[in-house]
């Protein structure tokens, strides 16, 4: 009796532990940009709701041609005179919860663009002594060394972010990430993008009516994601969502919908990360990331 029984429960385990892989396997990462509303939460809040991989702080609005760089966190604080070298213990503890940390280059406004391959190494090396691993002497969020950098350029001008690319991957420690629009190439990242130095891409899927999912039609975002991850060289590719139907003027998709079709469609094509999300503020009002994080 005893030997017969044995089997069973060795059975239901192996039927488990098999189950347990295939879920991490295709079990996804939220990304998220935090920074542009001083109504969204600490950033602390942010890490310990325990939703997200990657914190997007958003965004570094000013740099490039010469300028001196003007890093923009609205309500937060103020960086101008050193009021956000505080968030430094948010950083740490984030991190220390194995959360990466990066700071996001660019955004809907702002005055930026690299007028050469010399601006952009100056660029790379700004960004590496004041968030990075180097000593820089007014490093605007503290002592923190963030986990790399992300571009989220959308004025249209893709010059020498090529350039900018190779110098901060000069160092393999320096995560590189890029947010473009879903319409392939993109205007402001194609040239960037060519490079293959990108560890994730998170994809705009929104404010991009041609390749969104509408209606229970995901036709167009599927045909662009394969688009995109059949023509890009990068680690991870994310499926950019507007956390609810106020953060994008379009290409909401209801938390039922993107778990039970449109990321059963996509997670086979192409190399598949998860979803990356704007922004923390809306995120916290639709609770999104709650709603969808065991199927993403
Ligand atoms: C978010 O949604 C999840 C899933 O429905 C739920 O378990 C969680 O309590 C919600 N969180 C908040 C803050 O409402």
């Amino acid at each position: 009796m005893a030997s017969n029984l044995k089997w069973p429960p060795v059975l239901a385990l192996i039927v488990l532990l098999a189950a347990g892989m295939v879920g991490i396997a295709s079990a996804g990462n939220i990304a998220v940009y935090w920074g542009q509303n001083g109504n969204e939460g600490t950033l602390a809040d942010a890490c310990n709701s325990g939703n997200y991989a990657y914190i997007l702080i958003a965004f570094l609005t000013t740099f490039g041609n010469g300028q001196t760089p003007v890093l923009n966190l609205a309500g937060h604080c103020d960086p101008s005179s050193g009021g956000c070298t505080g968030l430094t213990s948010d950083i740490q503890a984030c991190q220390s919860q194995g959360i990466k940390v990066l700071l996001s280059l660019g955004g809907s406004g702002g005055y930026y663009g690299l007028s050469s391959t010399d601006d952009a190494n100056s660029v790379a090396s700004y960004l590496w002594d004041n968030f990075l691993g180097g000593s820089g002497s007014s490093r605007p969020l503290g002592s923190a060394v963030l986990d790399g950098i992300d571009l989220d350029i959308e004025n249209g001008n893709s010059a020498h972010y090529d350039d900018l690319a190779n110098a901060l991957k000069a160092n393999n420690n320096v995560l590189l990430t890029a947010a473009p629009q879903c319409p392939y190439p993109d205007a402001s990242l194609g040239p960037a993008l060519q490079t293959g130095l990108f560890d994730n891409v998170w994809i705009q899927f929104y404010n991009n009516p041609g390749c969104e999912y509408v209606n229970g039609d995901d036709s167009n975002l599927v045909s662009a994601w394969s688009t995109w991850t059949s023509s890009v060289q990068a680690g991870k590719f994310y499926l950019g969502l507007p956390a609810s139907t106020q953060a994008a003027g379009s290409g909401y998709i209801q938390p039922g919908d993107l778990t039970g079709t449109v990321i059963p469609a996509i997670n086979g094509i192409g190399s598949y990360g998860g979803i990356m999300l704007w922004s923390r503020y809306y995120d916290v009002l639709n609770n999104y990331s709650g709603q969808v994080k065991g199927g993403v």
